[in-house]
């Protein structure tokens, strides 16, 4: 989500600044021993030197593990996606396109009325569940869930400011979720009519549980009940076969109709609200999204969750799990830990804000046995990035001397930013997603921070232009308070090299280590975003793709056989023709703004994508 909040994710909303880490203990060592520490550090793991307890899994022989031929770094001619010689792709569902076949065709611009039935804009993070009527064809049928960040009003209404409700409501709802069937036939995807195809957007009725679920904090004077969901970033899947989706800059979306005579209070402003908002005007035609109406006091705490969606269930309606905090939600990965309880890792996405984890209670199949959310019941963690690559895991509760400012549990998952701040946490370089190695190491991507002035151990650049990617060994297989770390690659380390990448963003590792990365931001030689693949054990890093210029590589998922992965390819040309047609190359119609979309990518051989 680079062009229009990049801006946002820039500025700094937290205040504590007395809590940075940087502050607090000065950097003993220099950049390259923290590099050369992290390298020891990740050889200690491979001879079984694992802090705590760790899972033995070993990690497969690297040889052949990403033997194709990687795209090279200078940019194609046409401009069009490129994708390694061993690979071919297609590109289905953009923006606009039915959700199932013969809905309403994508005119431009659309209408409210149709784009609920159509996929919405802005792909983000998605994930691939097989169609459980599918058989022996979990691998050519499924249903794909896509979250939708943003599109700009220039970009979906076709005008800058909306002139009417129906304005509102077509943004609103080219927002949120997709659900979608596909289905391989003849070696090509295409759309089918699944049962459970849906459209979730930012009226759909929604429910809260945990902790703040029938707070006062969620509660309107005009007593509304709560609906939508926005700013749809990044995701996770569960084990127990749900959808999370996370909400990130949701304060965009938010005005005041007093303009500058609207004062944030001190919670609005920690999360950054204002006035204008990132001027969808929603608030304009719609009274939900006005911070200045007292009828609508604290609608605004009913955004900023992870929200778990049934993608078999049309009917189901998204649960948002208040345990899990409230802040800029990047992704969700969920580890299954000792005693088979479940841990959810997240980042926070903003310049200087924290990393976080839910530890579950107690068995997470008892729960869901008991009809209980395995995502309702735990304690939820912010961490600490100490030097000698250690790190504690600090509880957020209520209960606890350092968190007596806050009488409930409620106001903690409402605040989740504040309580953390009272904490001293960690700010870090903008949390984007996290991603669950095989081996049980927990990868986070920290995209960048211009504004960093002071490096620390965790964020050892300032200004950090490029971006890293941090390696937590989580103790006692995943619920325990203490970690340890190490840095697994400055993006800067890879500069003038073909292995050449900036801004990493979202990243998935596959069970044989392959780490996806998908980048979002100002690449070496004006190179497009692109997707890439690292080897966890030896950080070699090869392209796998070059999306087209002004995109950004979102989400990346798999079939269960890995033969077949599905990217997003978000904000394509940035909105402009003048930049790119994508998908008009693609075999879908141009109708006169490039448009998001879904590429299918799979070895010409065969074999697992990555490989
Ligand atoms: Fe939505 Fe932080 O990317
Ligand atoms: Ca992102
Ligand atoms: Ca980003």
């Amino acid at each position: 989500m680079k062009e229009l909040t990049n801006s946002l994710d820039d500025k700094r909303s937290n205040p504590t600044k007395s809590k940075t880490f940087a502050e607090i203990v000065r950097v003993a060592r220099s950049r390259r021993d923290v590099v050369k520490g992290g390298l020891a550090s990740a050889a200690a793991f491979l001879g079984g030197g694992l802090i705590k307890g760790q899972s033995d899994v070993v990690l497969p022989n690297r040889a052949g593990l990403t033997d194709f031929r990687p795209v090279t770094r200078n940019q194609a001619a046409n401009r069009l996606i490129r994708v390694s010689a061993d690979y071919r792709y297609q590109v289905i569902i953009p923006w606009g396109e039915p959700i199932t076949p013969g809905g309403p065709a994508f005119t431009y611009p659309s209408n409210a009325e149709d784009q609920a039935n159509q996929i919405g804009v802005g792909h983000d993070g998605l994930w691939y569940f097989p169609d459980r009527d599918a058989r022996d064809a979990v691998n050519r049928r499924g249903l794909l869930a896509i979250n939708h960040e943003f599109g700009t009003n220039g970009h979906v209404i076709g005008k800058g400011t909306p002139e009417s409700l129906e304005d509102v409501r077509l943004s609103q709802n080219a927002h949120g979720v997709s659900i979608v069937g596909i289905l391989r036939e003849n070696g090509v995807w295409k759309v089918y009519d699944a049962c459970s195809a849906r459209r979730i957007h930012a009226n759909t009725p929604t429910s809260f549980s945990g902790p703040a679920a029938g707070s006062p904090l969620l509660d309107t004077s005009n007593g509304n009940n709560p609906r939508g969901t926005i700013n749809n970033c990044g995701c996770g899947p569960t084990p127990w076969g749900t959808y999370l989706t996370c909400e990130e800059n949701i304060q965009g979306y938010f005005g005041a109709s007093t303009g500058d005579n609207w004062v944030a209070n001190p919670h609005q402003e920690r999360i950054g609200f204002t006035s204008g908002g990132f001027g969808y005007g929603w608030h304009l035609f719609d009274k939900r999204f006005d911070l200045a109406d007292d009828g609508y006091q604290n609608e605004e705490n009913r955004f900023g969750w992870v929200v778990e969606i049934d993608p078999y269930d049309a009917n189901h309606v998204p649960v948002k799990r208040t345990a899990l905090g409230r802040f800029k939600h990047e992704n969700a990965a969920i580890a299954i830990g000792k005693d088979r309880r479940v841990a959810c890792y997240m980042g926070d996405d903003q310049v200087f804000e924290y990393v976080y984890k839910f530890v579950g209670d107690d068995d997470y199949i008892k729960y869901l046995n008991d009809g209980e959310s395995p995502l309702d019941h735990g304690t939820l963690y912010v961490a600490r990035f100490n030097e000698e690559f250690t790190g504690e895991w600090l509880a957020l509760d209520a209960d606890s001397e350092a968190l007596s400012r806050f009488s409930s549990q409620a106001e903690v998952a409402v605040y989740t930013r504040e309580a953390a701040d009272l904490l001293n946490p960690t700010p870090m370089d903008r949390p984007e997603w996290l991603t669950v190695a095989p081996d049980g190491s927990v990868f986070c991507a920290l995209t960048n921070n211009t504004d960093r002035e002071e490096p620390n151990a965790a964020n050892p650049e300032a200004p950090n232009n490029d971006g890293h990617i941090i390696r937590i060994y989580d103790g006692d297989m995943h619920v325990g308070t203490t970690f340890s770390w190490e840095i697994f690659q400055l993006a800067s380390s890879k500069a003038d090299t073909e292995e050449a990448y900036s801004d990493p963003d979202s990243i998935y590792c596959d069970p044989d280590g392959r780490l996806f990365i998908g980048t979002d931001g100002g690449q070496e030689l004006n190179m497009d975003n692109q997707l890439l693949v690292a080897d966890v054990v030896t950080g070699d890093v090869k392209r796998l793709l070059a999306g087209v210029p002004g995109c950004e590589i979102t989400g990346t998922t798999m079939t269960p056989d890995r033969r077949t992965m599905f990217i997003n390819v978000q904000h394509p040309g940035n909105g402009s023709l003048a930049n790119t047609n994508f998908p008009a190359s693609n075999g879908f119609e141009n109708p006169g703004v490039p448009r998001d979309a879904t590429v299918v990518i799979y070895r010409r051989n065969g074999g697992i994508v990555g490989s």
